[in-house]
Parts: structure tokens; C-alpha cells; sequence
């Protein structure tokens, strides 16, 4: 019989952390419920004591999700820990996960101690979680470049302490696959009463290692890893969920097995590329747009002939809907509906009745309609309820011409207009806006993306925006531009204006 992975989702909170991916309560809760529905056993909902939104995530997740196990991260800290169990209450499987960084750096560097105290400190956090339940996960942070023969010695202690998971993070993401590998097997060979819990493998990608060191990881023993969707997470990202959970359906030799739904991986992919206004690089595995596309013609030839000649993994495995209904401007809202479902969302009547009028004056504009786009539309209805938004902007530019910009923001319902010109139009239109909205705002990144390929295609607009010391992130997506670039300005703005 095969062994069971434990998959542990940590997009809404080692994912979350990434600047500008920061979601709502309300859009925790749609990608926790549609983490279950993939069929992830645990699910890190966040970092209670970190700030009232991540304890209020918690809250919220643990009340909206059945099945899965809810875990809260604290550092080995007693306010942090009973924050954690405070925010836990609802959870009907409510699991703490708690640590200290393990390794040098972090013992004499962050920590100014010994290894024989932060020893102490480890065990004494665990006792303390497992006042609170019984379900105690406890991680040694930098556990990748931490000496094996004292980790092991942690990790001994801890499971001693009643740890029931223990987590073996390669932080900096430094680790090479045999190297992790081995580290975990030392655990296993090394520790006394190690099956009393589980090993778990945390990998960053710093430098493109997360899968295979984790991968190696559970090849030597680790049965929980912890992913996140399309790998995002700080830097370079954590273990994509999807890769794991295709190599080991793909690699039956491995007999191992997750209880990932594969056939929702696509839909969890979108959502979250989509709430967290994440771009997945077009050639990522399994959830990149170029993952099933052969352009060459002696591939195209092959998988004509026979799909396996060139594909190791069938699109409709992992959610992509070859018989996709081509949106256009003559689709009803059944079929909008359908194709939202496909993507993993549920409108209610009215909001789809909102998205679909902006279907409909997309539609007039573009001819087919795809998957980003429609995700595009959701998003839209949720900047609704801004303070701030744009009225009008018209631009004038074009060669030999200096670029002006009339605009008319609304706020709070009072209309505002102004004109400005600039060394480009985009200039022109944010000089615009700055003069209405009097604060010293700096742009600190902008990027313009096309999502499809034509000239009639959305562009959209990422941007960062430093006021007062913090950077606030915007987003807009539009077939004009200009006008996306001044509306991902003023989606920053939103963020900082109340
Ligand atoms: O990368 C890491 O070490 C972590 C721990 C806090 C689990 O995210
Ligand atoms: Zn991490």
C-alpha cells in the first residue's frame, strides 16, 4: 500500500508575506475553502500575533473550513503562543506551530546566545503551545545550514516535549537536494523516538532547489510538506504545491501518495495568481500558461499521434479544460458563470450581474475572452468600494506633441478635476492625479504586462507606491494603458487615503 504525504498549504501565510500580495479576510476565507476543496490536510491560515488582520484571518478561517487541520505560526514566545491558541478557538483541528532559528547565524547573530539555551527555549515553547492543544508543530529555523548532530539533538528534545510535527526549514533556500536529503535521513537514523512524529520538509527557492530539495526530503523520510499555490512566498518562493503533488501521482514508484484533487490545481492556480495579483511565469511547471504548449511541429505532430509522445502529464489531470467555451461578446451570463466556476469562483447573483456588465464592455472591445480576463473582471468588482476612484481621464500624445492629461477623480462622492503635462502620457496622467491628491508619493516600480498576445489585449499594471515610509501596492487591468497605469496609482493610493 502506498504512504500517505501530508500536504501543509502555507500560501496564506509564508505566501502571503511577499509585498503586494496581501489579501483580505474575505479573500483569505475563498482561497482557505478552496484549499479544502483541493483536499490539503493542513492549512497555515497566518501569524496572529503579527497584527489584528492576521489574528481576525484566523478567526474567520477556522470558522469557514471543516476538515483540514488550522495552524497559526508564533515565535518561541509566550504572548505569541497565546495569541495563537486565542485565534485557534473555532478550529475544529487547530494545530500551533512554533520555533527558534537552530543554526549559527541565528544562535549568535539574531539571538546573541548559546546552542544549550536555545535548546531550553525550544523545549520550553513546545510545553507551553501544548497547554493550548495537542496538536504542536515546532520549526528550527535555518534547520538547512544548521549543524546535523545539534538539530538532531533539538529535535530529539522537542519530540520529547510533546512535539507532534517537527519542521526542518531550509530558510535561505542554500541546501543542494542530496544535501537535504541526507539531513533528513541523519534525523531519521539519529534521533531517538523520531516515529513518534512527523518530519516535515520546508523549502525555500533561492536558488531553484525548493522542489528537489523537497522532493529529496520525503524520498528519505519526511512525510508533511509544506507548499504553497504557484510556489509564491518571500524571494524566490516556496515549493509550489502543484509541482509536489504531480511528481508523486506521475512517479507511482514512489509509492507515495497525497490526497491533492488534481483536477482543481489549474482553478486554485488562477485565484490565487489572480487575489494576490501574481503573474505565473508563462513556462512554470504544470500551471504555466506554456505548460501544454508545443510549438514546435515535430512536437505538435507527436502529441497529435500520440499525446504521450511529448506529455508525461494529460491537461485535464491537473484542471485545463481543453473544450473551454471561447467567451465573447455574445455569451450569456450561464456561460460567464460556468467559466467562473471552472476558475474556482462562486458570484453571488449580484456580483454577477456587476461582472457581467463588464464582461459585456470588455467584450465590445476585445474579441475573445479568456481566463485572465475574466479573473480580471472579479477583481475589478472588488475595488468598488474604493474611496478614491477614477471618473474620467483623457490623454492627448503623439509625436511631436506634449503630453496632457485631464482627469477627474471622485472622491468620497465630491468630483475633483485637474490637467497635466508631462514627458509621457503616463507621466502627464499621474501628475494629474498628484496634483489632487497633495501627498509626496513616490513611485518606487511600475510594470505593464499583456496578458494574451493581440494588439486589442489588456494590459495590466502592477505598481509599488512609497508614502509616509511604506511601500502600498496597486493593480489595475485595462485595453488602455494609460488608464490602467492611473488606475493602479490610484489603487495605491486607496491603501493609505481612509
Ligand atoms: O522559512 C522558514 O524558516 C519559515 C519558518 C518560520 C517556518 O517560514
Ligand atoms: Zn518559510
Amino acid at each position: 500500500m502506498a504512504e500517505r504525504l501530508f500536504i501543509f498549504d502555507t500560501t496564506l501565510r509564508d505566501g502571503e508575506q511577499v509585498p503586494g500580495c496581501q489579501l483580505n479576510s474575505i479573500e483569505k476565507i475563498e482561497v482557505a475553502k478552496a484549499l479544502e476543496g483541493l483536499g490539503v490536510d493542513v492549512i497555515e491560515a497566518g501569524f496572529p500575533v503579527s497584527s489584528p488582520g492576521d489574528f481576525q484571518s484566523v478567526v474567520e478561517i477556522s470558522k469557514a473550513v471543516t476538515w483540514p487541520t488550522i495552524c497559526a505560526l508564533t515565535r518561541a514566545v509566550e504572548k505569541d503562543i497565546e495569541v495563537a491558541a486565542e485565534a485557534l478557538k473555532y478550529a475544529k483541528r487547530g494545530r500551533i506551530h512554533t520555533g527558534i532559528g537552530t543554526s549559527d547565524y541565528h544562535i549568535k547573530h539574531k539571538f546573541n546566545s548559546n546552542q544549550d539555551e536555545i535548546l531550553q527555549r525550544a523545549i520550553a515553547c513546545v510545553k507551553y503551545a501544548k497547554r493550548f492543544v495537542e496538536d504542536v508543530e515546532f520549526y528550527a529555523e535555518d534547520a538547512g545550514r544548521t549543524d546535523n548532530e545539534y538539530l538532531a539533538r533539538v529535535v530529539e528534545a522537542v519530540i520529547k516535549a510533546g512535539a507532534t510535527v517537527v519542521n526542518i526549514p531550509d530558510t535561505t533556500g542554500y541546501c543542494l537536494p542530496d544535501q537535504y536529503g541526507a539531513k533528513i535521513k541523519y534525523l531519521i537514523e539519529n534521533v531517538d523516538g523520531v516515529h513518534k512524529a512527523v518530519l516535515s520538509t520546508h523549502c525555500h527557492n533561492d536558488l531553484g532547489m525548493a522542489t528537489a530539495n523537497t522532493i529529496q526530503g520525503v524520498l528519505n523520510g519526511a512525510r508533511q510538506v509544506e507548499v504553497t499555490i504557484n510556489g509564491i512566498g518571500e524571494r524566490a518562493g516556496n515549493t509550489s504545491l502543484e509541482e509536489v503533488a504531480m511528481i508523486f501521482k506521475s512517479h507511482k514508484d514512489t509509492n507515495i501518495e497525497t490526497n491533492i484533487n488534481s483536477q482543481k490545481i489549474y482553478s486554485i492556480s488562477r485565484m490565487v495568481s489572480s487575489l494576490m495579483n501574481m503573474p505565473v511565469q508563462p513556462n512554470k511547471a504544470i500551471v504555466g500558461r506554456n505548460a501544454f504548449a508545443h510549438s514546435s511541429g515535430i512536437h505538435q505532430d507527436g502529441v497529435l499521434k500520440n499525446r504521450e509522445s511529448y506529455e508525461i502529464i494529460d491537461p485535464k489531470d491537473v484542471g485545463i479544460d481543453d473544450n473551454a467555451i471561447v467567451l465573447t461578446a455574445r455569451s450569456g451570463r450561464a456561460a460567464l458563470k460556468h467559466r467562473l466556476q471552472v476558475l474556482g469562483v462562486e458570484l453571488e447573483q449580484d456580483k454577477l450581474d456587476n461582472v457581467y456588465g463588464e464582461f459585456l464592455k470588455l467584450a465590445d472591445r476585445k474579441k475573445d475572452i479568456n481566463d485572465d480576463d475574466v479573473l480580471m473582471l472579479v477583481g475589478k468588482d472588488r475595488t468598488a468600494m474604493h474611496r478614491i476612484k477614477l471618473e474620467y481621464l483623457q490623454v492627448t500624445s503623439g509625436v511631436g506633441l506634449k503630453p496632457v492629461a485631464s482627469i477627474c477623480l471622485n472622491i468620497a462622492g465630491e468630483k475633483f478635476e485637474a490637467a497635466a503635462s508631462g514627458n509621457g502620457p503616463v507621466d502627464a496622467a499621474i501628475k494629474a492625479i498628484k496634483s489632487i491628491i497633495h501627498r509626496t508619493m513616490t513611485i518606487q516600480e511600475f510594470l505593464i504586462q499583456a496578458i494574451d498576445k493581440g494588439s486589442d489585449d489588456m494590459g495590466k499594471v502592477h505598481m509599488q507606491v512609497e508614502y509616509d515610509g511604506n511601500v502600498y501596492y496597486g493593480f489595475a487591468a485595462n485595453t488602455d494603458i494609460i488608464a490602467a497605469s492611473a488606475e493602479a496609482f490610484i489603487d495605491a493610493i486607496n491603501k493609505f487615503v481612509q
